[in-house]
């Protein structure tokens, strides 16, 4: 006769074992086939309950007590195992199924400022920190203030030396894309009480056909220095000092007589080569009386000195290009090189 302590007893051992197999099991399809073992129809579990009639009423009620407490827990056994499973089945299938997105970060190259563009800021930099600050003006001008401000009257021959790009607005030869940034001196005057000390770089053009020494399109910088008791070695010391610290100790400077409408003198400005020779920069010179006159300045207490010159001209200089043609073809194979 069985008791209920016996059949306890036995379905403990059942359960033991079940929870064993189901930790072992990793696939659904021995969990499934756990499940029907333990808790199917020829399970011990069943063969349990069938046995219930057979014992007395008071062992009846104690034994399905146990019976119902070990299916209860095989079954929760079951399920957990279940989701285990399936959990770790779609692990490996994510795992097996990802696509591998990173990129090759050797072939990814950063891009860099353009060379004019690096010339600029640096131009910027050495003026600022001289004392000078940064003015801007249009890149289209009229008249007034590409020529005739500048003591170019119409009639003037300096005039056609400009090879102006004119821009068909109304009234022939009015308006213009600006041949050197000179008019923002004129721009700056008239809004500015001396003292002036500023640069002005921009893009100016010219109708010249591209070649290796010329764009039709290129940048100047422009410098005014407008105070009290101004002179020539003023901006004698002043290009100077700038040569020396954009281009180094090492290179020298020299001014050269020249001619400008709006400067008086003037001069070329120029700087040594390392083989000797000398390459001009651009054209400088003390500000015309007429030139402060037109903005309202009073010569006889106001001096100044000017100058302009091609940053274009200075990249090629500085990185020792063959040709300025270089900085606008957009060759990356070039440009990556700076
Ligand atoms: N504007 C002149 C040019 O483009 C350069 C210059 C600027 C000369 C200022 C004197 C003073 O040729």
């Amino acid at each position: 006769m069985t008791t209920a302590a016996a059949l306890t007893a036995e379905l403990e051992t059942v359960l033991a074992e079940a929870t064993t197999r189901l930790a072992a099991a990793d696939d659904l399809a021995t969990v499934a086939a756990i499940d029907s073992e333990f808790l199917g129809k020829k399970s011990t579990v069943s063969a349990a309950k069938q046995q219930l009639g057979a014992l007395d009423a008071d062992q009846r009620k104690a034994a399905g007590q146990a019976i119902n407490a070990i299916r209860e827990a095989l079954t929760g056994q079951v399920e957990a195992a279940r989701i285990r499973v399936a959990d770790q089945a779609r692990a490996e299938q994510v795992a097996a199924e990802r696509l591998d997105l990173t990129e090759r970060l050797s072939s990814i190259r950063r891009g860099s400022l353009h060379l004019n563009t690096q010339a600029r800021d640096r131009l910027e930099d050495v003026f600022v920190g001289m004392g000078f600050t940064i003015a801007e003006g249009p890149e289209v001008e009229t008249a007034w203030y590409n020529f005739e401000a500048l003591n170019i009257p119409e009639w003037h021959p300096a005039r056609g030396s400009f090879d102006t790009i004119f821009v068909n607005l109304g009234e022939p030869e009015e308006v213009m894309l600006r041949s050197h940034t000179s008019p923002v001196q004129i721009r700056t005057m008239e809004v500015q009480e001396p003292p002036i000390y500023i640069v002005a770089p921009g893009r100016t053009f010219r109708t010249d056909t591209a070649d290796a020494t010329h764009l039709p399109a290129f940048n100047q910088i422009e410098g005014l220095v407008v105070d009290r008791g101004i002179t020539l070695g003023d901006l004698a010391g002043t290009m100077q000092e700038f040569v020396h610290a954009f281009f180094g100790r090492e290179v020298k400077t020299r001014l050269r007589p020249s001619y400008f409408p709006f400067t008086e003198p003037s001069a070329e400005f120029d700087i040594s080569r390392p083989d000797g020779s000398w390459l001009e920069l651009g054209g400088c010179g003390m500000v015309h009386p007429n030139v402060l006159r037109n903005c309202g300045i009073d010569p006889e207490i106001w001096q100044g000195f000017a100058f302009g010159f091609g940053i274009d001209r200075l990249a090629v200089m500085r990185y020792e290009l063959d040709d300025i043609r270089e900085l606008v073809n957009n060759d990356v194979r070039f440009l990556h090189q700076f």
